[in-house]
């Protein structure tokens, strides 16, 4: 099979890995792919964006298979643009994709078939908007409809924060069209957890649990990232609660998006709170997460290829998954000054010495080459993994690796997988 991964990050590091692997794959190409995917795809150099260009080099390459890494890409209409060249695509139509595209959407969609979410209201005029923040009460989150790269999400204190918030989207503009429109919903108490299932529209497979860290300090201090480290197996996450999800979230949310003629193909990726009451999903992403696929890569066991192909061409899914016991992390290597400003172009030392560390393996999310030298290319720059007997080895190992690389400005949370470690093992 000849494949093509869309995308420049560690997601789609991670997948390509793990595809270069398959014994069916004859051909693997990345668009733009970045240095560390160059170790194992061809790249070449057109952006996840360019929706004509992807499609003419799919067709002209003959591609069996296409795996779409990012949002941006399907919201726009690729998967769609892809399939009219009779390329088979693991990610969701345009339409489907407007479950991440729009958060009103997503909402209404929630509301109109009884998939448990925080209560809401959507807002077109601040005006309107501030006198339901006061009916509602402080705390409260004001969302913008549409994609904001991560930072679209305002969890409000106060009814002066929420009234700065919906000044700033539906006043200033700040996420432009994508903020025309807002959500406004109560703010929910509880842990907040990640739920992946691959989809054929029908069946749904969950994929093991995996850990984000958002906040870019220690401690869950700071602004939110994309994330900045991952970990899996997540020892209170386990089967019972993935069959509750599958049934109470999962099975509804793709029923109704068939029922809506918008089904659902890809990845599910499903952000909850579990609170007091039960799980109430706080958003849906088209596609894989980011870092927690890195980890999960590493943990996959089994050929991921014939997955993506059934899921691509709805051809049923196998009854389960299989994972190695063994757990995996990732620690995210970022840029000074990241998730805010920061420079690019610092060179990149020692990367040799952490591979050299036995269970690890380096994704590139922002690097490129420059005059043959590796230097930064981004706010997250790489994700450092471990595979290990267990997540204290795993992470001992991934924290020696990264000690071993060094950029001007690099920073990384020290405490990746902490919580677990602390915490006995429950649920
Ligand atoms: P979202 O983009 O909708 O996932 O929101 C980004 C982040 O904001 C989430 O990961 C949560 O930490 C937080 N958040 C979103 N909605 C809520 C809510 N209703 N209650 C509490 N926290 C929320
Ligand atoms: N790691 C969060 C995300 O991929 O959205």
């Amino acid at each position: 099979m000849r494949l093509l991964v869309v995308g420049s990050g560690g997601r789609e590091h991670a997948l390509a890995w793990k595809i270069a692997r398959s014994p069916e794959v004859s051909k693997l190409y990345a668009a733009p792919g970045n240095p560390g995917i160059a170790r194992v795809a061809e790249c070449a150099p057109i952006k996840a964006e360019a929706l004509d260009d992807l499609t003419a080099f799919a067709a002209r390459e003959r591609i069996d298979l296409a795996v779409v890494g990012p949002e941006l890409p399907l919201t726009l209409g690729l998967a769609d643009r892809l399939a009219d060249r009779g390329v088979a695509v693991f990610g969701p139509s345009r339409a489907a994709a407007e479950l991440e595209g729009s958060k009103v959407f997503a909402k209404e969609l929630m509301a109109k078939y009884g998939v448990p979410t925080a209560r809401f209201a959507v807002f077109a005029e601040a005006v309107e908007a501030r006198a339901y923040v006061r009916t509602l009460g402080a705390p409260l989150v004001v969302k913008a409809d549409g994609l904001a790269g991560g930072k679209g999400a305002l969890v409000c204190r106060s009814l002066a924060e929420a009234d700065e918030a919906i000044r700033a989207m539906l006043e200033g503009k700040v996420f432009g069209r994508a903020g025309e429109r807002v959500v406004i919903e109560e703010c929910l108490e509880g842990e907040e957890v990640s739920f992946f299932a691959l989809t054929d529209g029908e069946q749904a497979l969950p994929l093991a649990f995996a850990q984000d860290h958002k906040p870019v300090f220690d401690g869950d201090q700071g602004p939110n990232t994309g994330g900045m480290g991952a970990y899996s197996p997540v020892p209170t996450l386990g089967e019972r609660l993935a069959d509750e999800l599958l049934e109470t979230v999962v099975t509804p949310t793709l029923r109704a998006m068939a029922a809506e003629g918008r089904p659902y193909r890809g990845l599910l990726y499903v952000g909850l709170m579990l609170t007091r009451d039960g799980p109430r999903v706080l958003e849906f992403n088209c596609r894989f997460g980011d870092p927690e696929t890195q980890p999960l890569m590493l943990r996959l066991d089994g050929d991921l290829v014939p997955l993506l192909a059934a899921v691509a061409r709805g051809e049923g899914l196998p009854p389960r998954l299989h994972w190695r016991p063994e757990a995996a992390v990732t620690v995210v290597l970022a840029s000074g000054g990241y998730p805010g400003e920061y420079a690019t172009g610092k060179p990149i030392a020692g990367l040799e010495a952490a591979e050299e560390l036995p269970g690890v393996v380096i994704f590139h999310a922002g690097t490129a080459l420059r005059e043959g030298r590796l230097v930064t290319a981004g706010g997250r720059v790489l994700g450092v993994s471990a595979l290990g007997a267990d997540l204290e080895a795993a992470v001992e190992t991934a924290y020696e690796a990264a000690s071993r690389i060094s950029f001007e400005g690099m920073h990384y949370r020290r405490d990746i997988g902490q919580r677990a470690l602390r915490r006995p093992p429950g649920r």
